[in-house]
C-alpha cells in the first residue's frame, strides 16, 4: 500500500538515484526480525532456509543492508558482487528501466566498495538469517583466479555460502571462465583452497549458453565440489520488448528473462538429476512463478527485478501464496516438491 503511493516518486527518479534512495532508506528503518521456521522451510548444501525465496544478488552489493533484507520475508539474502578491490564500474547512465516490460537492463559493471569494508560490516552483524556473498573478479585484475581465491577467503567466515560469479555480461571476458578449459582451471583452484568449516559454494551460470555447456558445467561442478548451481544471471540476448531502452547494452533481467531461465534450469536439471542443487532466477514475480520454478528442480529461487516494480512486500505476499500452492498440490514441505514438475 505505502509502496503503492512511493512508486510514482521513485519512477520519477534516475534509476540509480532510486536505488541509492532505497538502500539508505533500509539503513535506517527499523529491521524486523528474519523469517522464522514454517513449513516452507527448506534445507539446501547443509543450510537450513526458512523458506525458499531469496533476494538476488546486485541488490546489495556492498553488504550494507542483509538484515533489512531478510526482515521484508526473505528466506535469504544474497550480497554482492564484491571484487577484492573497489571499483566504479562502467559510465552512466547504466541501469534503465523497461518499465512496459517489467524488465530492466544493466551494464552496471561490478561497481562495488570491495571486499574490505563489506567485511567489516558483514563481521559486525549478529549472525541471524541466511546470507550468501556473490565474489567477482576486478576488471582491470591480472589474475582472475586470484580475485575469486582472495574473495572466498575473505568471506569465508561471514557468510553462509559463497556465489562464484562467472555469468556477469558488463565485466568484459568474465564470461569466458564458464568455457571448458577456464572454468576447471577456476573450480579446482577453489576445491583446492577450501579448508573444513569453509562455507559450501555455488557457482552462478549466465542464460545465455550453447548445447553441451550444460553437460560441462554440471561435470565440472560435481567434479570440484560445487555445492549449487545458480541459474541464471541476466542475459544479452533480447527478446521482443516494446519500452525505449530496449537497445541499450548490457543484461536484460525481469519478465522478459522468465522463460529462458526457466528452459536453462529445466536442461539443468535433466542432466544433474538431484545431484546438484539448483537455485533459479530470472523473471520471478509471482508465488506462481516461484512454484513453477521449484516443480522444474529449483531447491531454491531469488529474485531481484521484480522489487522494482512489486515492492518490498513482495516476498511476505509470495511465500504466503507459495505455502498455499504446496498445499493445493499436496506436498507437505518444499523439498518433496522439487523436480516433480
Ligand atoms: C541492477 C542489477 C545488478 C545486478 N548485479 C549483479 C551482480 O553484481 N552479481 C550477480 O551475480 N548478479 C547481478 N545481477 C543479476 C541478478 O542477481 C539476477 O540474476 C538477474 O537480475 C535475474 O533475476 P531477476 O529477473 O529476478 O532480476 C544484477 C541484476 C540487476 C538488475
Amino acid at each position: 500500500m505505502l509502496y503503492r503511493l512511493a512508486a510514482p516518486a521513485l519512477f520519477a527518479l534516475e534509476p540509480e538515484a532510486a536505488h541509492r534512495l532505497t538502500i539508505a532508506a533500509l539503513r535506517i528503518a527499523p529491521s524486523l526480525p528474519p523469517a522464522g521456521t514454517g513449513p516452507l522451510a527448506t534445507m539446501v548444501a547443509g543450510i537450513a532456509f526458512p523458506n525458499p525465496v531469496g533476494l538476488a544478488a546486485g541488490f546489495d552489493k556492498n553488504a550494507e543492508v542483509p538484515d533489512a533484507v531478510l526482515g521484508l520475508g526473505f528466506g535469504f539474502a544474497e550480497v554482492g558482487s564484491i571484487t577484492p578491490r573497489a571499483q566504479p564500474g562502467n559510465p552512466r547512465p547504466r541501469l534503465f528501466r523497461l518499465e512496459q516490460d517489467r524488465a530492466v537492463i544493466n551494464r552496471m559493471g561490478f561497481n562495488n566498495g570491495g571486499a574490505e569494508p563489506a567485511l567489516a560490516r558483514l563481521a559486525a552483524r549478529k549472525r541471524r538469517g541466511v546470507v550468501g556473498v556473490n565474489v567477482g573478479a576486478n576488471k582491470d585484475s591480472p589474475d582472475r583466479i586470484a580475485d575469486y581465491l582472495a574473495g572466498i577467503r575473505a568471506f569465508a567466515p561471514v557468510a553462509d555460502y559463497l556465489t562464484v560469479n562467472v555469468s556477469s555480461p558488463n565485466t568484459p571476458g568474465l564470461r569466458d571462465l564458464q568455457s571448458e578449459g577456464e572454468l576447471a582451471a577456476l573450480l579446482s583452484a577453489i576445491a583446492g583452497e577450501r579448508q573444513a568449516g569453509y562455507p559450501p559454494v555455488f557457482l552462478k551460470v549466465a542464460p545465455d549458453l550453447a548445447d553441451g555447456d550444460h553437460e560441462r558445467i554440471v561435470r565440472a561442478a560435481l567434479d570440484h565440489g560445487i555445492a549449487g548451481l545458480i541459474v541464471a544471471n541476466t542475459t544479452v540476448s533480447r527478446p521482443a520488448l516494446g519500452s525505449r531502452h530496449a537497445d541499450e547494452t548490457g543484461g536484460l533481467s525481469g519478465a522478459p528473462l522468465k522463460s529462458l531461465a526457466l528452459a536453462q534450469l529445466k536442461r539443468f536439471r535433466a542432466i544433474a538429476g538431484a545431484e546438484l542443487p539448483l537455485i533459479g532466477v530470472g523473471g520471478i514475480a509471482s508465488a506462481e512463478d516461484a512454484w513453477e520454478r521449484i516443480r522444474a528442480g529449483a531447491s531454491l529461487v531469488q529474485l531481484y527485478s521484480a522489487l522494482v516494480y512489486e515492492g518490498p512486500g513482495l516476498a511476505r505476499r509470495i511465500t504466503r501464496a507459495l505455502e498455499r500452492l504446496m498445499r493445493r498440490d499436496g506436498f507437505g514441505s518444499i523439498a518433496e516438491a522439487v523436480g516433480t514438475g
